[in-house]
């Protein structure tokens, strides 16, 4: 499922514009089995993208640029996605039809679930039951706003390069999950993804990833806890993020700030419940993104919902060409790749 393009092509560039680093995985898919044959990533400065919104043009764009020749990345076509408030994922169910002529029919009754103006949004959807005989399908229904689109093609295109995939941002963290850890495929998963400003909280139901909630927490407000309750400069704040030494000044924040991530994950988990599904049947429970590195949080998160969590590598079955980590300690940057690699992994 795509918001928008999609065409053949031997390599594909992933690219995750995050709000605390832009982060690149190349894919190459010309053999029948998808290899990652290159990682990459930059920091943005501070504040050039705020909730989501790239409040300095200038310096993303730089970023990326800069990024890519570094990398010495040619491609101009890029697969990047979208999320937040402004995109929505719900299931749905209509009277079961042979998917070319659904569309007309899913649009018309999007209407009542999306919550802005229907004329300027882009659509898609996937039937989860096709094989089903039943007079109803289910149909998972995305709705991102236009504009939210078109500001991503513009940033690329800005940054010299084209967009050929605007992918969701939850189903391209869920891609990538999905071929490293297909034991996660049935039953109820979650998957913690903590950024820079933002938790994705993703709730995957026998394969599919039925509901994603954004937490407006993330490294971010860690590192102001620290410059604030603690004195430390921002650099020092972020080292004592990444650092995988007990930091004391640390474990306070860590304990409160995991039980804000913990209160908005039963929030998300009540929704599922209206969906039809146990939440409390949460078998495996995965963690990614940055924030996943700050010592003590998956343990603290863990005892909190009582679960026990996984730190996602997304390379734990994903062929990857000799040489791509030499320059990048993979233990310190894999659950951050995951969306990046996600991207990478799109097929035509
Ligand atoms: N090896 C690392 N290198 C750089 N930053 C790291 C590293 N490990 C952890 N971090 C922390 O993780 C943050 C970035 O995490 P991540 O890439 O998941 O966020 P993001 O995608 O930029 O943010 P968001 O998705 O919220 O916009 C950094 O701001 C930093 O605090
Ligand atoms: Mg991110």
């Amino acid at each position: 499922m795509a918001l928008f393009g999609l065409g053949g092509k031997k390599s594909r560039v992933g690219l995750d514009i995050g709000s605390g680093l832009i982060k690149l995985a190349v894919v190459d898919h010309s053999s029948g089995e998808p290899e990652l044959t290159k990682v990459a990533m930059t920091p943005v400065l501070a504040d050039a993208i705020v909730e989501g919104e790239v409040m300095d043009p200038g310096v993303v764009t730089e970023a990326i640029r800069g990024l890519l020749s570094s990398a010495g990345v040619k491609t101009k076509g890029v697969a990047v996605a979208v999320g937040g408030r402004d995109l929505i994922i719900r299931k749905i169910q209509v009277d079961r039809m042979k998917e070319s002529d659904a569309y007309d029919v899913i649009r018309w009754e999007a209407q009542q679930y999306v919550p802005f103006d229907i004329e300027a949004v882009e659509l898609d959807f996937q039937i989860l039951d096709p094989d089903s005989d039943g007079l109803q399908m289910d149909v998972l229904l995305v709705a991102a706003k236009r504009e939210l689109v078109e500001n991503k093609i513009t940033l690329l295109s800005d940054s010299g390069l084209k967009a050929e995939t605007v992918d969701v941002d939850a189903f391209a963290l869920h891609n990538a999950f999905a071929v490293n850890y297909p034991e996660a495929m049935e039953g109820v998963c979650a998957l913690v993804n903590i950024g820079n400003e933002t938790t994705n909280v993703n709730f995957v139901v026998d394969g599919v990833p039925l509901l994603t909630r954004d937490l407006n927490i993330g490294t971010r407000k860690f590192r102001e806890d620290l410059q604030r309750g603690k004195a430390m400069g921002a650099e020092e704040a972020d080292e004592a993020l990444r650092s995988t030494e007990q930091i004391p000044e640390l474990a306070g924040y860590v304990t409160t700030r995991a039980d804000e991530i913990a209160i908005g994950f039963e929030r998300a988990a009540a929704f599922l419940q209206t969906a039809g599904v146990d939440a409390g049947k949460v078998q495996r429970f995965y963690m990614s993104g940055g924030g996943a590195r700050i010592n003590g949080i998956v343990e603290a998160l863990g005892s909190r919902l009582g679960v026990s969590p996984e730190v996602v590598n997304p390379v734990q079955r994903l062929k990857v060409r000799e040489g791509v980590f030499d320059d990048i300690e993979l233990d310190e940057v894999a659950p951050l790749l995951l969306m990046a690699i996600g991207l990478g992994l799109r097929q035509a």
